[in-house]
């Protein structure tokens, strides 16, 4: 009997030891409720962004936050008191992670492998890093020395810490350029102002889901991702812009689409802290230079500076201009002083724009160029008078080629403007769902306008080669994808 017990001790020691010593039982988090998304991507590098959350979904069964008045709200913008911001809107009692729509974030390891989809498979693997809990428990990986015109495979995994099992894993792809002297048929997509509140499925917007069909190599959304100076919140502090995010990017068909499609994101006045918003400007308790730290360094995948060229083969050249860093205060008498770009960004664009023989050259701004804009509610854009002067110059120089193309968002309607005797063209994206669109009136149909259409959508432009005469077209395609309207350029 004693022998029996001694060897049941025995086998229970080595199964204790090896219980022991084996990988510990995954704790069930943290998992990707974000995603990940990519940005900046050119022939040989990519930035990839993700973050780690408590939950693999957003709370759907959440409160809902208080209701203010626009008055209301007004007068809290102006009050820098977290506490006091926060309890306006979130009932006595609960906290952000009880609002619907709440994805918090959690601490852990993220660990990234990619490799090429089609020939060399050797897979590049990173070593475990822990999210930045100073910044929205995210973790961003800027990848070196990739191929040109190449298809990578790419695979996150989390885990809560060193020894500890993976929690969660998501596989996604993203294609890297053609080089200046590769010919290849390119499509890519232009939208601009969608947010959570006014999406149009309640898993997210429909314009994904027709986007996610379009083959794309590229997507790039112009600004105003998120409303930072709307209800359900009024994102006030830090945290409530968090929050924002947060809800936005766990949206099943955008977190879907994000993984699968090489993207570039620029932002606007709304998604940096609020309207026309300018250097020096706060909301809440949150101040200009805070609002573009959020967006570059942490919700967004970051690079060394905001704007960029980008060679899309030989036939294509994509220009992405940042319009909100650099600008001069709204308030200022317009002149030869006054800007957008800035004096450094005016003369690069000039410049690249200038040295490059590609065959089209699409110019991507946040805000018209062009125009035309209304005159009442908005004043911060080069088709305004605030930044006419600017707007001018500008104007003036793409007029002097006559295979510049302009593509904006910003605006809450889709057009498509020409004016006469001129090379300049710009197309206007619209907003991405048609809740959201809006602010010019259906009627006013202007000499320039070659189209005009009241609704939400998205654009598509595709450089293609047709009995060999390589052609830019432009799409505007209404929230399902139909398409409403096309311009073909020959040169
Ligand atoms: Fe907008």
């Amino acid at each position: 009997m004693n022998k029996i017990l001694k060897k049941i001790g025995l086998l229970a020691f080595v199964f204790l030891f090896l219980s022991c010593s084996k990988i510990k039982k995954n704790p069930s988090k943290p998992y990707f409720g974000n995603g990940f998304r990519n940005g900046w991507v050119d022939q040989n590098s990519i930035t990839i962004w993700t973050r780690l959350t408590e939950n693999p979904n957003l709370n759907s069964e959440g409160a809902s936050f208080i209701t203010l008045t626009k008055k209301e709200s007004a007068k809290l913008a102006k009050l820098t008191d977290v506490n006091l911001l926060h309890d306006a809107q979130i009932p006595e009692g609960l906290t952000l992670k009880d609002m619907e729509g709440a994805c918090p974030g959690t601490s852990g390891e993220v660990k990234l492998i990619y490799y090429e989809q089609k020939g060399n498979k050797k897979k590049v693997e990173t070593k475990w890093c822990k999210v930045n809990e100073t910044k929205n428990y995210t973790w961003q990986w800027k990848l070196k020395n990739l191929k040109a015109n190449t298809i990578y495979s790419l695979k996150v995994y989390s885990r809560i810490d060193k020894g500890f099992e993976i929690s969660d894993s998501v596989s996604g792809l993203f294609k890297t350029p053609p080089k200046k002297n590769i010919k290849k048929d390119i499509s890519f997509s232009v939208v601009s102002c969608h947010d959570y509140n006014r999406r149009d499925s309640i898993i997210g917007h429909k314009i994904y889901t027709a986007m996610a069909k379009d083959s794309l190599d590229f997507y790039v959304h112009t600004g105003d991702i998120e409303y930072y100076d709307k209800n359900n919140p009024w994102a006030f502090t830090e945290s409530l812009m968090r929050f924002k995010w947060d809800r936005l990017f766990a949206l099943p068909l955008q977190r879907d689409f994000f993984t699968k499609t090489t993207s570039y994101f620029m932002k606007d006045d709304h998604d940096v802290l609020k309207n026309d918003a300018s250097p020096g400007t706060m909301y809440g308790s949150v101040t200009f230079k805070r609002g573009l730290e959020i967006f570059e360094k942490e919700q967004f995948p970051s690079n060394e500076k905001t704007y960029k060229t980008i060679r899309w083969g030989k036939d294509l050249q994509v220009w992405l201009l940042e319009g909100r860093n650099y600008r001069s205060k709204n308030e200022l008498k317009d002149g030869a002083n006054k800007t957008i770009l800035g004096k450094e960004q005016k003369e690069w664009f000039y410049k690249t724009l200038d040295a490059s023989n590609a065959k089209y050259k699409v110019v991507i701004s946040a805000s018209p160029i062009l125009g035309p804009d209304r005159a009442v509610g908005k004043n911060d854009n080069h088709s305004n008078t605030a930044f006419y002067f600017e707007g001018q110059e500008i104007r003036d120089f793409i007029n002097k080629y006559n295979n510049v193309f302009v593509c904006v968002g910003d605006r809450h309607w889709q057009y498509a403007t020409h004016f006469k005797d001129s090379n300049l063209w710009e197309f206007g994206c619209g907003s991405g769902a048609d809740a959201h669109a809006g602010g010019w009136n259906p009627n006013d149909l202007r000499p320039e306008h070659k189209f005009l259409r009241v609704k939400g959508g998205y654009l598509v432009g595709k450089v293609f080669t047709e009995k060999n005469v390589t052609k830019l077209k432009f799409e505007h395609r209404d929230v399902n994808g139909n398409k409403v309207h096309e311009e073909t350029f020959e040169r």
